[in-house]
């Protein structure tokens, strides 16, 4: 087995019923594996809300460290409609072209970088380093922020061996509270400039909406690009020939984000609450109980994907929920797939291979399933023309 394979662990479940189950601080969850199931529950928010209590979507749940709501993410049509159609627009900057030579001088110096190194931890100085600069962009706030981000480590949100502390989360909510203030007391043209200026039905956004957005915005764009990062390294030392492909078929970037986003899908799955007692792939669900959508199984599912395990970068039909599915797709894919596709072109013009000298992987527990989303550590070793 390749380091760098993702293995499907919802296969089994997924033919036979359609359905997984999990268990979780006394609030199990029912999990949607097949594409269709998925698409359908994602579409029925009436039935499926986002919109429960703070923190009770997310798997494992965070209802005990959390109680900001976070926007548009936790809320539903038809006021998620509003919260969207104000930042909808600043989310799209990534198609500006200066934004994307800014991001293509940030992955160039990192790669020229590492380059120059005997060997280098993907996962810090790499993965976590881009990711944190390219925030930048997107906050359009000060280059050097991203020191700080880069210092509070990969596991700002959880610690080794347990998966949620409300500790190290109090780290990101503080400084957010700081940034907040500092932008009322003096204006500029960032993210929580533009949000304190804005207005829904005539009235401002409060601050704690503002925080609601932003700790979004930190949370759902950390862990899911930088496991989209690593896996790709792992991915292009395990198959040089692909480097290579890519630089002869600049045209298929593109297809490729979409095929590894597919096959490493770095958010696994993501949590909605039953508004009434209900039936999923012939299983019953109660009111008041949650459902998943796991978009990682969905991503493999045998009757919609030809070889669902293996990478074709140049896939024509590909229809993965790797960012979601309709009414809360994700709000930062401009951005993510800006960035893969830079990234992607930068290797292949200056990388001619890579060697793996160890690997940890970060293996998710799901209960009957553990999934590999990325490494908690990978040393690597990059080789110029
Ligand atoms: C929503 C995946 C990067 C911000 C989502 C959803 C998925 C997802 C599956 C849907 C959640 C649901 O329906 O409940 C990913 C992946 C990423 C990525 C795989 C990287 C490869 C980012 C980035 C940001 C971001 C970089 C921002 C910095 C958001 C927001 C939403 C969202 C704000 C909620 C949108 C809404 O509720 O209307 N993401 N995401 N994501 N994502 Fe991402």
């Amino acid at each position: 087995m390749n380091t760098s394979e993702i293995s499907d662990p919802f296969k089994k479940a997924r033919i036979e019923s359609g359905c997984g189950h999990m268990e979780d601080q006394n609030d199990p969850a029912t999990m949607l594996l097949r594409l269709k199931d998925v698409r359908k529950s994602a579409h029925n928010w009436k039935t499926f809300q986002s919109g429960a209590a703070p923190g009770r979507i997310v798997i494992p749940s965070e209802v005990h460290i959390r109680e900001t709501r976070q926007i548009p993410f936790e809320v539903d049509p038809p006021e998620h409609k509003a919260y969207r159609n104000l930042v909808e627009a600043w989310f799209k900057r990534p198609l500006d072209e200066a934004y994307q030579q800014k991001l293509t001088t940030i992955v160039e110096t990192i790669i020229d970088e590492v380059l120059t190194k005997d060997n280098i931890e993907v996962v810090e100085d790499l993965s976590l380093k881009l990711q944190s600069r390219a925030l930048t962009l997107l906050l359009n706030t000060p280059f050097e922020e991203s020191e700080k981000w880069i210092s509070w480590g990969t596991h700002v949100f959880r610690s080794e061996g347990s998966s949620l502390d409300g500790d190290k989360a109090n780290i990101l909510y503080d400084y957010i509270d700081a940034e907040i203030d500092k932008a009322i007391a003096k204006p500029g043209c960032d993210l929580y400039s533009v949000l304190l200026a804005s207005e829904i039905d005539g009235k401002k956004l409060s601050k704690e909406e503002v925080k609601g957005v932003m700790i979004l915005t930190f949370a759902g764009g950390r862990d899911t690009v930088i496991n989209a990062l690593t896996n790709s390294v792992a991915y292009f030392a395990d198959n040089p020939k692909s480097i290579q492909y890519i630089k002869e078929n600049p045209e298929y970037t593109g297809k490729a984000v979409e095929e590894l986003i597919r096959y490493f899908s770095p958010l696994t799955q993501m949590g909605r609450v039953a508004t009434e007692d209900t039936v999923v792939c012939e299983h019953a669900v109660k009111a008041d109980t949650r459902i998943s959508l796991c978009w990682a199984s969905a991503n493999r599912d045998e009757t919609v994907f030809e070889n669902p395990n293996e990478v074709v970068l140049d896939r024509k039909l590909n229809p993965h929920v790797a960012f979601g599915f309709g009414t809360h797709n994700c709000l930062g894919a401009t951005h993510a797939r800006q960035i893969m596709n830079i990234f992607l072109t930068t290797i292949a013009n200056k990388v001619a291979s890579i060697d793996i000298i160890e690997a940890k992987e970060n293996i998710e527990d799901l209960g009957d399933f553990k999934r590999k989303v990325g490494y908690d550590s990978l040393t690597v070793k990059f080789h110029n023309h």
